[in-house]
């Protein structure tokens, strides 16, 4: 049997009548203080805010002030998700965090979130995924809770771009906000609710596209020169049209292998909850696929594209709006650097 065939054998989507499953039982975000509307961007800068709004669907991102950062936001995040979860830090087995932005390399993010909540002294650790790290983190999560290892995972996303980014390239600088989002993933045994499908994907050949430097910055973003700080050098870099392509295709893809993995029962609600990047991304995936727009759950106007927090940010405030609430089916399909992507299907 060749590798590909074992991996697709033991990525069978999971019945949600039978056996140990893992269902989403909390959420949390947290933003920084600091909004950036369009205008707000310098005249030197060369954009305006017709541009962004027309061509991302952008209005305003949140950027972090000196005292904030990814560890202090995905603290805070995961507090809430905690809570919403009528849990405390002291029934958490394993904390696992996506960021490409940790404040430090060590100790970890999640190493920071145990010893600053409580926790006992469990597994904790943080996974480099970009734009689908919250997709890997989930999954191992997912996987921790089936093995029986684990009954309760906090699951953070936490990123703050603004620190890897060149304020004076504006084909960059104008897509990306700071944030955290968290969930609890605990076991199940209900029936017909839980992770149902996890699918993830790489293509290092092409991870030219979206290239970062290895380091985060202290200097928070500058967006005039009235502010002193010196740039951020090296910085992200991406190649815009040809990720645009990819993630359209990726999105469109990962829509329809969950949707004949795990097909929607009559009468249910699905909602797609994809990486929020760009409105012209989603609506160009959107012709290719039988869903209406109504159906997919975004806040990228208000925030941006927020890395590993975009798809726990908008899961949050979905949940916090009713726009999702239990029993509905759920794909969270997200897309970035690496390249990756890679999405997840479960019921509320
Ligand atoms: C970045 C992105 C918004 C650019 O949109 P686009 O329609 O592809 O625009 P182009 O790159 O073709 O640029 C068109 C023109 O607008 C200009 N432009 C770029 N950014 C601009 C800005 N902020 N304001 C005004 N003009 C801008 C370009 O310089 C170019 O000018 P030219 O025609 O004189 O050379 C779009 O490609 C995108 O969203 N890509 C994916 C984003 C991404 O990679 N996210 C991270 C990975 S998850």
């Amino acid at each position: 049997m060749s590798t590909t065939q074992t991996l697709l054998q033991t990525q069978v989507p999971r019945p949600l009548s039978v056996g140990r499953r893992s269902a989403v039982v909390g959420t949390g975000s947290c933003l920084p203080a600091r909004s950036v509307h369009n205008d707000d961007f310098p005249a030197t800068l060369a954009t305006n805010d017709e541009w962004i709004r027309t061509r991302t669907g952008i209005r305003c991102r949140r950027l972090t002030g000196p005292d904030e950062n990814s560890y202090t936001l995905g603290l805070e995040a995961g507090r809430r998700a905690i809570a919403a979860a009528g849990l405390t830090a002291n029934d958490i087995d394993l904390i696992v965090c996506a960021t490409v932005t940790p404040y430090t390399m060590c100790p970890s993010n999640a190493c920071r979130f145990q010893g600053e909540l409580g926790c006992r002294p469990i597994p904790a650790f943080d996974v480099i995924g970009a734009c689908t790290g919250f997709i890997h983190v989930m999954s191992i999560a997912d996987q921790f809770i089936q093995s029986g290892t684990c009954n309760n995972v906090l699951v953070v996303g936490s990123d703050v771009l603004s620190r890897t980014l060149d304020y004076t390239d504006r084909s960059t600088c104008i897509l990306f906000g700071d944030a955290a989002g968290a969930v609890v993933l605990s076991a199940t045994g209900e029936q017909g609710r839980g992770v149902r499908w996890t699918r993830m994907y790489s293509d290092g050949a092409r991870g030219d596209l979206i290239r970062m430097p290895s380091h985060v910055t202290n200097t928070i973003a500058v967006l005039s020169e009235g502010q002193a700080a010196a740039p951020v050098i090296p910085h992200l870099v991406l190649n815009g049209r040809e990720v645009f392509r990819f993630a359209v295709r990726a999105l469109v893809g990962l829509v329809q292998e969950a949707l004949e993995a795990c097909p929607v029962p009559e009468g249910a609600r699905f909602l797609l909850v994809p990486h929020q990047v760009n409105q012209r991304i989603i609506d160009a995936a959107l012709q290719e696929l039988p869903l209406r727009p109504e159906q997919v759950v975004l806040n990228l106007d208000r925030y941006g594209n927020t890395s590993a927090a975009s798809i726990p940010l908008a899961l949050d405030e979905a949940v916090a709006t009713g726009t999702v609430r239990s029993g509905d089916h759920l794909l969270m399909a997200a897309f970035g650097g690496g390249l990756t992507w890679g999405g997840i299907m479960l019921t509320l």
